[in-house]
């Protein structure tokens, strides 16, 4: 049994294992993490978890000292097949009703158990209840000498879990900040958010993922490496030049086992795509940038625009395709004072030939990609072809 610490929109991280693994096989334990039935997890290509762990064992309690006695009497046996070398240790609590002080005090109670099995040791400090990303990676506590534990409420009951992987930040700053042609008026997908379209959309393997509004490229260069075929299609040309340059420049940086089909000049209301695509991920027409509310009359105008171009790409794209293809799309939704506005073709799904995909532990409103201050956020919707 494996546990997963979600990112920062937990139930987009809940839809995006759903995708993957199945309803059957999740426990969501909200709001900060999920329990997954599986043999296996390929954590590189999850965009909405932060950390993976292996669960150790389940307590009847949620009472702390109770907690770190366990943990006391079961560290020797935690440790004792580590390589030799200076121990590096740290806790993380989820939900546990404890201050960030008794837990670095427990820390240094655990420490002490450390030595006593005569390894040297280094206690990572919490400044929070739970050590960030960064803190974990940094201090290799998912190294050979390395350990972090996860201590999580689950009702009456608290897990114990040990941290095997960790979301690599600077690989994904390294990809999402060093790509040679960025755009800020298209927008900066991030990676991570690439990833979770792409899992949303479930290609099988050696499949031949579309991008038709693929920009500066980060679906295209997600997909790939995730080992899928990618093709990518734009509007304006200089996109599709941003695209193949972004693309030559990850081909000379990252070994990837997946292939480019196709990079080329395209409106996707009307293009007739070459090779038909397996699965479609796509962060479409977001309409202009806009970084406050703007007066109703140019919200309607651009909701307008931007309603016309994707009921005429659904259209489009039904027609090329048939029952069962599958598409995630990220669609803008603007974050007004009255709340979410949502595009207006979403309302058409079934009169333009496709089901909405729902989730059993996400909801359709949870899905939408958010950050604060902003103004358009991205709506993820699952289409499957009637
Ligand atoms: C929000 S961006 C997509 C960004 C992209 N996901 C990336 O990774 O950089 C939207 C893109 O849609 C393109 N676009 C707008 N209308 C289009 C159309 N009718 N057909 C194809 N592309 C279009 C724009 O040129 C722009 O590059």
């Amino acid at each position: 049994m494996y546990i997963n610490i979600l990112g920062r929109q937990p139930e987009i991280g809940i839809a995006e294992l759903e995708s993957l693994y199945g309803a059957e096989a999740l426990t969501p334990l909200p709001p900060y993490a999920c329990l997954i039935n599986s043999e296996q997890i390929d954590f590189d290509r999850l965009g909405g978890s932060q950390k993976l762990a292996k669960v150790l064992t389940t307590l009847p309690t949620n009472d702390w000292h109770s907690i770190t006695r366990y943990i006391s009497g079961a560290l020797p046996g935690y440790i004792q097949n580590m390589p030799e070398g200076k121990v590096k240790f740290g806790l993380s609590v989820y939900g546990v009703n404890i201050s960030p002080s008794k837990i670095n005090a427990s820390a240094l109670q655990l420490k002490k158990v450390i030595k006593s099995s005569k390894r040297g040791v280094r206690v990572v400090p919490n400044k929070e209840t739970h050590l960030s990303t960064a803190q974990v990676l940094h201090n290799g506590l998912t190294s050979s000498v390395g350990i972090e534990l996860l201590i999580i409420k689950s009702g009456k009951r608290t897990i114990i879990a040990r941290t095997t992987h960790v979301q690599d930040i600077n690989a994904y700053a390294h990809r999402d900040q060093n790509r040679p042609m960025r755009d800020t008026k298209v927008g900066m997908l991030p990676p991570k958010l690439a990833q979770i379209i792409i899992n949303l959309a479930n290609p099988e393997p050696n499949s031949i993922v579309l991008d038709p509004f693929c920009g500066t490229g980060v679906m295209l260069q997600e997909s790939l490496l995730m080992g899928f075929s990618a093709a990518g299609s734009d509007l304006d040309e200089r996109m599709v030049e941003y695209s193949a340059k972004n693309i030559q420049w990850l081909n000379q940086k990252v070994n990837f086992t997946g292939t480019l089909s196709i990079i080329e000049q395209a409106d996707a209301t009307n293009h007739i795509w070459q090779s038909t695509p397996d699965r479609a991920a796509s962060e479409t027409y977001l309409g202009r940038p806009l970084s406050s509310e703007p007066d109703s009359q140019t919200l309607s105008k651009i909701m307008n625009d931007c309603d016309t171009i994707h009921t005429k790409f659904l259209k489009n794209i039904a027609k090329q395709t048939s029952l069962g293809f599958r598409m995630c799309l990220a669609v803008p939704a603007w974050k007004t004072r009255q709340g979410f506005k949502h595009l207006k073709t979403l309302d058409s799904l079934e009169k333009l030939g496709y089901n909405r995909l729902k989730f059993v532990h996400a909801e359709d409103k949870d899905l939408i990609y958010h950050r604060k201050g902003q103004f358009v956020g991205r709506e993820l919707v699952i289409l499957e072809r009637k």
